[in-house]
Order: C-alpha cells, then structure tokens, then sequence
C-alpha cells in the first residue's frame, strides 16, 4: 500500500506545470466512442481513473495507440460488445459516460451502475430521465443499467438540479438523435463546455454550452478529430490552496485564468496576492490567513471539489469561518483526520465551522476521497513535523506526479511503501 510521507514548514517556491482536466477528459474519452474515425486528444492527463476507463474503452473493441506521455489516438470502428462490466469501470464514476455516448451512436447500452468516491448519495435519477426523454428505455437489473431504443429522438428536458454528469450524458446521446433537443437549467462548468467543442470539431451541432440553456440539433454521424483537452482547474486551485496553506510565491502555468476566478477571489479575500497572466497565475502567500464564508455552488460558483482543499488554508486562519457544502452531503469526512493533525472544526450538517488554529502539526492520517486526500497532503506541507498519509490511490485517482510537482516547489515529499522507506525519509530530512 502506497503512502506519502511529507515533512512539513517549507514554504513552495518555483513553477508548476498543470496537467488536462482529468472530468473534461473522462468525458471526452467517452464520446470518443461515437464516430468510426481515429480521434487523436492531446492533454490527457496519465491518472488512473482515466486509465481505468481508457482500459475500459479497450474490453469492448477500442484501440488506443500512446503516441506521446499525453497523447493518444482512439479509433473505435470495431466496437464489438455494449456490455461493459469490468472491475476498471465499477471503480469509477464516469462510467455513465459510457451509456450516453453508447446510446448515441449505437442506441443501447448496458453498464454498471457507477462507483467513485463516496461523497454522498449520488443519485443518477437526472441522466436516465433525460434518456427516457429521448426515447430510450432503461431498466435497472443486478446492479447493472439497461439502455436501448430504437431511435432518440430529440426532446425538450428540464433538469430539476444542477448536474455537470448529467448534463454531459445528456448532450451526448442528443447529438446523435434524431431532431433538436433543449437543455435547461443545464450545468455550465468548463468540463461542460470542452465536451461540447470537442463534439462539435467531430461534427456535432451543440449550442449554448457554458449558459444554463444547451441547443443541440442531432447530426447522423460524427467524424474524426485532433483535440487538446483544457487544463484542470481543480489540480490548479489544489496547488494555490497549499501555497496559501504552506506559504510562498509560485507560478502556475498552462491553466485559463478564467476558471480560476472564484478560487482567486477567495485566496485574495483571506489575504494572498494573485496575479493573472494570460496562460498563468502567481500565487504569493505570506503570514496567517484570514477568516471567511464560503459556500459551494456549481460554477461560475466555488467547486465542491475545491472545498477540502481550502478548509486546510482556513483551518489555520485568524478567527472564525464557516463553510457550507451544497452539493454533496458527505464531503467532510476528512475533518476527523484533521483534527488528529490539530485543527478545531465542528460540522453541523452540511456545514463546517472552523475556529483557525496557529498551526498544524504531523500524524498519521488516510484520505477518505480524491479531494480530501490532496486536502490531507496540504495539511501535511504547511504542518510541523512529519505526516503520513495513507490510502493515496485515492489521490492518485486525480493527480499526475503529485509528489513531483510539490518536490520542485521545494516540498520534502515521497511516495513510499514500507515502514523502513518511512524512517529512511525520517532520516534523511531531520
Ligand atoms: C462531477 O460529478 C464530477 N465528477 C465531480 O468531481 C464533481 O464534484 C461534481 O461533478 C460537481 O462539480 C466527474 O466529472 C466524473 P453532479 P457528477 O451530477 O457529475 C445531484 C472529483 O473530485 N444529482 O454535478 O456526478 C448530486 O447528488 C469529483 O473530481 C442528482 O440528484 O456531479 C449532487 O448533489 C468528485 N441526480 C448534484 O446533483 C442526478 O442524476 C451535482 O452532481 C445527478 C446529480
């Protein structure tokens, strides 16, 4: 089992390089599906959910040739099998991906009902009925969901909440229907709108993506297509959030400025200066940190999945905060590993008060999700002492080399599997 050992109280110093945004790729792989064409995308982040769905993508007759450490060329002409059922696509959450572009292109589907990171009741209600509405019969049988139909035909579908995967789905099964169809009150983060361009560069007709209103008018085939996926915004919101926490001044490059918006908002609120470039951000942080509110919203609002990342920098702010999780009921749970390493946080349902202590201090703690563990990674950077951090595959789930990264930045961090490895780093860095 892998860990991270980290010894804290160095402040990040350098330049960091952001990788493709692992969503707006799991998405993008998906509806790679839906043409007979070789489809080359570049920017893909080497993570393993998206391996686990580019393995996936293989089982059913996908071939996918590296051509690059980023960049790969899909051709999926022979896919000989709509029965997805591996223990790669239970693991993950984007395997409903699968049912959308599959029930575009070949009007049926049958995948397992997805897994992913247990934040919360994750209901999947939204894709189906927007399937449904579309002509599609669906049926739930042992644990796996049953998509077919004759024909989509293209359909007016109001989503009753926000859904980012929903909205997805939807898009992509409807641009392979037959006629126009309207989505309202769709979602309009970035991921939403990169898939939509990169079907509309196979030929798709998509309008209206990154507005709460998405017209699509069916096309009868998609072609191939060279496409760039857009950066992540959350692995660059995960290393402004540990400059705020660790202190110190980094550049953070290859990133849209735009994305960042309401995470530079809120750092510059607690007290960092932020600097926009038009491809970069610097990000100089010095003393403690100040108190605030935040509640998470679909964007242009604050990510949910930038929420532990951020409780982190605040817990060791100046006074009070109050954070309010909106989106998924269960995204606190790394609190009481927080706690271990000194914070003072009490939630009360979906909302955590957070009285800001001086500092942080090692322990031994494990990460509960993807997010939580890069939250837990930050904890250990800023704390005094030694952290560990057990249970990374969740991290490694969403970050590419992150250990390398913050290594550049000055960070005494390794990846490592024995206790011995442990005490050897203990060694090394006293
Ligand atoms: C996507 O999940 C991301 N995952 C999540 O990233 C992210 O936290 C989330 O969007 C919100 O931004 C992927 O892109 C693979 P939603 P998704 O549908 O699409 C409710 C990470 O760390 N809902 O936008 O599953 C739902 O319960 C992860 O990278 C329904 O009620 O999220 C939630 O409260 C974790 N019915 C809200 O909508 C539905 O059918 C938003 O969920 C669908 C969703």
């Amino acid at each position: 089992m892998e860990q991270f050992v980290i010894k804290g109280g160095r402040p990040l110093v350098g330049t960091v390089e952001i990788g493709g945004a692992k969503n707006a790729a799991l998405a993008i792989l998906a509806a790679s599906l839906m043409t007979d064409e070789t489809v080359t995308i570049d920017n893909l982040p080497n993570v393993t959910d998206i391996n686990a769905l580019l393995e996936a993508i293989e089982r059913i007759g996908g071939h996918i040739e590296r051509t690059g450490p980023h960049t790969i060329k899909l051709n999926c002409a022979h896919i000989d099998s709509f029965n997805i059922d591996c223990e790669c696509i239970r693991k993950i959450r984007a395997s409903y991906y699968l049912l959308g572009a599959l029930l575009g292109r070949y009007k049926r589907a049958t995948v397992p009902l997805p897994g992913g990171c247990n934040i919360g009741n994750r209901p999947i209600d939204l894709h189906l009925k927007g399937f449904r509405s579309l002509g599609a019969k669906i049926d739930i049988s042992h644990g796996m969901i049953i998509a077919d139909s004759d024909n989509l035909i293209g359909s007016h579908i109001y989503l009753d909440s926000v859904s980012v995967g929903a909205t997805i789905n939807i898009m992509m099964a409807a641009s392979m229907a037959k006629g126009n169809t309207v989505i309202e009150n769709a979602a309009k983060e970035p991921h939403v709108v990169d898939t939509a361009n990169f079907l509309n560069t196979m030929g798709a007709n998509i309008k209206g993506a990154g507005t709460d209103v998405i017209r699509i008018r069916g096309v009868e085939k998609l072609h191939g297509t060279d496409y760039s996926i857009i950066p992540d915004q959350i692995e660059a919101g995960t290393f402004m959030f540990a400059v705020a926490a660790a202190g110190g001044d980094v550049t953070i490059k290859n990133v849209i400025p735009k994305h960042l918006e309401s995470i530079s908002a809120k750092l510059v609120e607690v007290g960092c200066e932020v600097t926009e470039f038009d491809d970069s951000v610097r990000i100089e942080c010095k003393g403690r940190l100040s108190h605030t509110q935040v509640r998470t919203l679909p964007y242009p609002g604050f990510p949910t999945d930038m929420q532990p990342q951020m409780v982190v920098a605040i817990g060791m702010g100046d006074g009070t905060s109050i954070v309010t999780e909106s989106i998924f009921e269960n995204r606190f749970k790394y609190v009481d590993e927080l706690t271990k390493m000194g914070a003072s946080i009490k939630v009360e349902g979906n909302t955590a008060i957070i009285n800001g202590v001086e500092g942080y201090t090692g322990a031994r703690v494990a990460a509960p999700d993807l997010r939580a563990g890069a939250a837990l990674v930050i904890a250990g950077l800023a704390a005094d002492g030694i952290t560990v951090i057990d249970d990374i595959t969740f991290v490694e789930r969403g970050y590419e080399g992150i250990e390398r990264k913050l290594k550049n930045l000055g960070a005494l961090i390794e990846k490592v599997t024995t206790e011995k490895q442990i005490q050897k780093f203990i060694l090394k860095v006293s």
